[in-house]
């Protein structure tokens, strides 16, 4: 996609956050019928993390990750001006964006969610470029985070072993169009699919007696694995085909591929049907599993601490999932 940009954004800080609790592939075999050997050799996961403790919540893995980032370069909250909450396991239907707010202290910015399961961050950081670039404001907060735990059915073995929580935070800031690090996006959405992958809303009571109003709950996550690889393997290549074809620009330029990490075979997958070495993938997902929203921020985070992006380096970021939704960003790292 074209950006028509005045101002250009670059990209100030990441912080990062996950739950102290860890579950391995052994532990899991203990509560469902699987094995470390098969989780590993179908997802590449080898342990992830859990938020457990009562009144705990996504707000807290979010939080802890958006003070990191703004104490690694000092940054008073005051100066953030919209925080943008990419999650869908809000501990309210009606947000967590500005109980964020409030906890960092970030009193002048506007605070709202954005849905879109594991291609949340994505479509946020995106979301975030348009009001920069336009020059709407100035310093924004996009947030990945997600509790996937509360909403697995943990009885199910082919969904449990596959999920993790966590929160990743990046801090976006405008600036001249020469220092632009936001080169391009592709964006996608197919809703006919959406029962691949969902967690749905179900009506299991008795309506009301006068209005016929009928109240439910959530479900559990509910997923055709199969189809969702076969999803993510065919349409994320050709969504980063398209963002680099709009940029006339080509795979040999890829310094680094981010893409969700759903699952390492997707990854590798993914990285072939490219022609790309899979030494350029940037994984954690074995130690963390399935974060949702979480796992692109949470990766960029770690590569930025380890040193392992470099000036200059592109990095063509994918998000995939529920939906289905899917799209790409390309980023020029500057340090
Ligand atoms: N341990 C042991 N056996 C299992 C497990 C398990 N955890 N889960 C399923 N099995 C069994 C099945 O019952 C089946 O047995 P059967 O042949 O006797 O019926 C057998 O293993 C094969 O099951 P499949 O579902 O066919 O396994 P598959 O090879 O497709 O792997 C997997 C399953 C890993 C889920 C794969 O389909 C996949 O990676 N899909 C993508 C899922 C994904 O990444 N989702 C999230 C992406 S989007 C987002 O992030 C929200």
């Amino acid at each position: 996609m074209k950006l028509f940009a005045i101002q250009g954004l670059k990209i100030l800080a990441t912080g990062s956050a996950v739950p102290d609790s860890t579950l391995s592939n052994h532990q899991l075999s203990e509560i469902v019928q699987t094995s470390d050997e098969w989780i590993v050799t179908r997802t590449g996961i080898k342990e992830r993390r859990l938020l457990t403790g009562s009144n705990r919540s996504v707000i807290d893995l979010a939080t802890e990750a958006s003070l990191k980032a703004l104490s690694k370069i000092s940054m008073s909250p005051l100066e953030i001006d919209l925080i943008i909450l990419a999650t869908s396991t809000p501990n309210d239907l009606f947000g967590s964006a500005s109980q964020i707010q409030a906890k960092i202290k970030a009193a002048k910015a506007v605070a709202f969610d954005l849905t879109a399961a594991c291609s949340g961050f994505v479509l946020s950081f995106v979301t975030a470029g348009q009001f920069l670039q336009s020059g709407s404001y100035k310093t924004i907060l996009v947030i990945g985070a997600d509790v996937l735990s509360k909403w697995i059915d943990w009885s199910d073995r082919s969904t449990c072993i596959l999920f993790g929580d966590g929160a990743g935070a990046i801090i976006l800031q405008s600036c001249s169009i020469k220092d632009n690090q936001f080169l391009g996006f592709q964006l996608n959405t197919d809703g006919r699919q959406y029962k691949n992958l969902s967690l749905p809303y179900i009506d299991d009571s008795d309506p009301h007696t006068f209005l016929n109003i009928h109240q439910g709950s959530f479900n559990y996550i509910a997923m055709n694995g199969k189809e969702i690889y076969k999803f993510a393997v065919s349409q994320v290549p050709l969504s980063i085909i398209k963002c680099l074809t709009s940029l006339h620009m080509t795979v040999d330029e890829i310094d680094w591929l981010l893409l969700h990490q759903a699952n390492e075979r997707i990854l590798t997958a993914i990285a072939e049907k490219l022609s790309l070495s899979t030494d350029k993938i940037l994984v954690n997902v074995g130690r963390y599993g399935n974060t949702s929203a979480a796992s692109i921020p949470l990766v960029l985070d770690e590569s930025n601490e380890y040193g392992k992006i470099s000036n200059n380096d592109v990095i063509v970021i994918s998000g995939f999932g529920a939906g289905l939704t899917w799209g790409t960003v390309v980023i020029r790292w500057k340090r």
